[in-house]
């Protein structure tokens, strides 16, 4: 089966962008996860705009350290089932840090979340430990598994492949918002690439208004950054696995 990943969409732009290749029909994925922690005006998501992007039909999402930036999030979770947040946050949170969702070929996907801990500011647990957790939670209930580990930190995000390489068939790395060109099979079958990108303003620092970066940059002044408008682009990695041994036979990495 064909898993298309979509980096981190961000904005109204990376909101087209998914509308645009919706229409393309995602190059024949059977099934589709795309990083929405970005989605609204570059800071989380609000039902608003998840209702908006549910009409692409993408079957899954994941999230990042974005997740708390619009409390409207907290009404995303009750009303859906299909995106997660990380799973190494600790406490009485809303939402799911693993989930199942179903392919348009009836397999079932099992979707982790994880957040890093290495040059990032959070308050994540160890992730590596919560991934066990996770996959024992999901093995049960699904055909296989897919990992969004959304980090800084290009190290940790090669040791989360290796950590799960033969458990799960695809780990993919967010958050830097640049695309990595390290697309490989790791040696016991998991699909790898250390950041999938950023689907969202094409002309920008990592989605927002370059000037305003600058200026930031510049005079040591900081500024409200604001997304910055338009050519879009869309960054993701195409998996064909092998759903019998849940292998990753071949991958597509995509930067249009
Ligand atoms: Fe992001
Ligand atoms: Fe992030």
């Amino acid at each position: 089966m064909k898993l298309l990943m979509i980096g981190d969409v961000f904005g109204r732009v990376g909101r087209d962008m998914l509308f645009e290749y919706s229409e393309r029909g995602f190059f024949g994925a059977d099934a589709v996860i795309a990083n929405i922690e970005n989605a609204a005006h570059g800071r989380g998501v609000t039902k608003s705009v998840f209702d908006e992007i549910e009409r692409c039909g993408i079957d899954g999402y994941t999230l990042g350290n974005h997740i708390w930036d619009c409390s409207d999030i907290i009404n995303v979770f009750r009303y859906n089932d299909n995106l997660v947040r990380p799973y190494n946050l600790e406490g009485d949170l809303a939402g799911l840090g693993a989930a199942v969702i179903k392919a348009k070929n009836g397999i079932k996907i099992g979707i982790i979340n994880l957040l890093g801990r290495v040059g990032i500011q959070n308050s994540a647990t160890n992730p590596f430990l919560a991934a066990d957790r996770a996959i024992e939670e999901l093995k049960p209930k699904c055909d296989i598994i897919a990992v969004d580990f959304h980090a800084e930190a290009t190290s940790e995000k090669q040791a989360m492949g290796y950590y799960l390489d033969g458990r799960v068939s695809v780990v993919v790395g967010t958050h830097t918002h640049v695309q990595t060109a390290d697309e490989h099979i790791l040696p016991n079958g998991t699909g790898y690439i250390t950041d999938l990108g950023m689907t969202g303003p094409a002309v920008s620092v990592i989605g927002m208004d370059k000037k305003l970066v600058l200026n930031t940059f510049v005079t040591g002044i900081p500024k409200r950054l604001e997304p910055a408008t338009g050519k879009g682009q869309f960054n993701a990695a195409m998996f064909e696995i092998d759903e019998t041994s849940g292998k990753t036979v071949s991958i597509e990495r995509i930067n249009l």
